[in-house]
């Protein structure tokens, strides 16, 4: 058997050659906010002349682009939320004739209507040159192959990636979602080195592989680019150990581009460098809306710097984070790994509870597997939440037992509530084939 401890290490901590940076990631921090501004101006001009809504609510507020003097200014404009969105819907925010728009795309939105983002070619360049930047900050290199498991089709993902891919010069397996048989075939038989799949559908992927007899460590794949989905540190640890790859994270969302607006590097893994020069990010507090400063924990808002087709100014992503100063591209800021969506979040006997909380705790007990639900029902008037997470194969009861108690005391001492831990057989649990769901809410039936 053969494993690749060694190509593994190698990477780790080695700089990116300064040859394969583009302009953007070598620019200082000084020239970037001269850029920012610039592009901000004409952004916020861009938006008003040509959207009613931005038009609109720019006048409610007061403010007029040219207002806008320093970066420090775009604080007096208005949000922009997913309900502007949904109000518009379909086109009703785009800022070009339709003949000007290449493709739309759109998030599916559990309730409601979904929204709907549109991109000329330009923007469609702009967002290739952001995730080819993404793939190469992963360690991806011309002539890799990429297999992408990201969903094609309305979903930004896979159709996002795949144009990143070859726009970096690497040759693309578009593979989508599911037929996960099939798919850990393919990965033995053309031999890719990245993969870019969501990380919930890559534990998917990795039981696949171990259900056919094939250990995951020796295949060809040396590293994922994961996102679309909150994913914690242990859930790096327990792919970069079972697979024995780069396991490096990637962010986006459709209203901003797709996947691509921030990135991991491989070298330092210490959170998501912004590609500042096309998404302005700003962090406020959720209640509030207040600007919060550097370092300060709040909700991620977006505007963008470049973009044609629909401009969002200040777009609530309801994603919890920090910004933090750069490190492997000094330049741009880096986000903290997300934490988790507002929304996502939840009150259980007035205590906070984010489903990534729960992850960490889950990945650190023995004898269980890395598959986990959250289901929420009602006693009483108390609301009640059992962990349900699946047994490892060969688990005795003693490990089951042990394991249950670890993750409730876990969950206690950690996040402040009691909850009940089921563990329930292995392979029983529903797998995820692209974004995974976490909470089952049966509070309502
Ligand atoms: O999920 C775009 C994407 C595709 C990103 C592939 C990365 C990889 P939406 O469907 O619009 O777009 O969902 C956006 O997903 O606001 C976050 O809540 C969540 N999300 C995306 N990436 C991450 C990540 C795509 N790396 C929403 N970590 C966002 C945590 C993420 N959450």
């Amino acid at each position: 058997m053969t494993s690749k401890p060694t190509a593994r290490a190698a990477r780790l901590g080695t700089p990116i050659p300064q040859e394969l940076l583009d302009a953007g990631e070598r620019m200082t921090r000084a020239e970037l906010q001269d850029l920012q501004l610039d592009r901000l101006r004409s952004t916020l001009r861009h938006a008003y002349e040509n959207v009613e809504l931005y038009r609109t609510k720019f006048d409610e507020a007061g403010v007029k682009p040219d207002d806008c003097r320093t970066l420090d200014d775009l604080a007096r404009f208005p949000f922009t939320t997913k309900a502007d969105l949904r109000d518009t819907y379909p086109f009703g925010m785009f800022a070009v004739p339709m003949s000007q728009v290449r493709r739309v795309h759109a998030s599916s939105g559990t309730t409601g209507r979904p929204t709907v983002v549109g991109y000329t070619e330009n923007d469609l360049s702009m967002w290739a040159d952001m995730v080819a930047r993404s793939i190469r900050a992963a360690g991806g290199r011309p002539g890799h192959k990429v297999h992408i498991s990201y969903g094609y089709g309305l979903f930004t993902g896979g159709l996002g990636a795949h144009y990143g891919a070859e726009r970096a010069g690497c040759t693309v397996i578009p593979a989508s979602g599911g037929m996960t048989a099939r798919q850990v075939q393919i990965i033995q038989d053309f031999q890719p080195e990245i993969i870019m799949v969501t990380p919930s559908y890559m534990l998917t992927l990795l039981d696949e592989f171990e259900r056919q007899g094939v250990d995951p460590r020796t295949s060809s794949l040396r590293v994922g680019i994961f996102g679309a989905e909150p994913w914690t540190e242990g859930m790096r640890r327990e792919i970069e150990d079972r697979m024995d790859i780069h396991a490096v994270d990637i962010y986006g969302l459709s209203e901003v581009i797709g996947p691509g607006v921030a990135a991991e590097c491989a070298e330092s893994k210490d959170g998501l460098h912004i590609w500042e020069d096309h998404f302005y990010p700003e962090v406020v507090d959720p209640v509030t809306g207040e600007t919060m400063a550097d370092g300060e924990a709040g909700e991620l808002v977006f505007t963008s710097l470049t973009k044609e087709a629909l401009p969002i100014i200040r777009y609530r992503t309801r994603d919890l984070t920090r910004l933090l100063p750069g490190t492997a591209r000094p330049g741009f800021r880096r986000m903290e790994k997300v934490t988790g969506r507002s929304d996502d979040m939840i009150i259980l006997r007035g205590v906070n509870v984010f489903p990534s909380q729960i992850e960490e705790i889950v990945l650190r007990a023995p004898g269980v597997a890395p598959h986990f639900q959250l289901q929420l029902t009602r006693r009483g008037r108390m609301d009640h939440m059992t962990v349900r997470v699946e047994a490892r194969t060969g688990a005795t009861p003693g490990d089951r037992d042990a394991a249950a108690a670890r993750i409730a005391r876990g969950v206690k001492d950690g996040v402040g509530v009691t909850v009940e831990v089921e563990i329930v057989e292995p392979d029983t649990l529903k797998r995820s084939t692209g974004k995974i769901r976490r909470i089952a809410d049966l509070r309502e039936q």
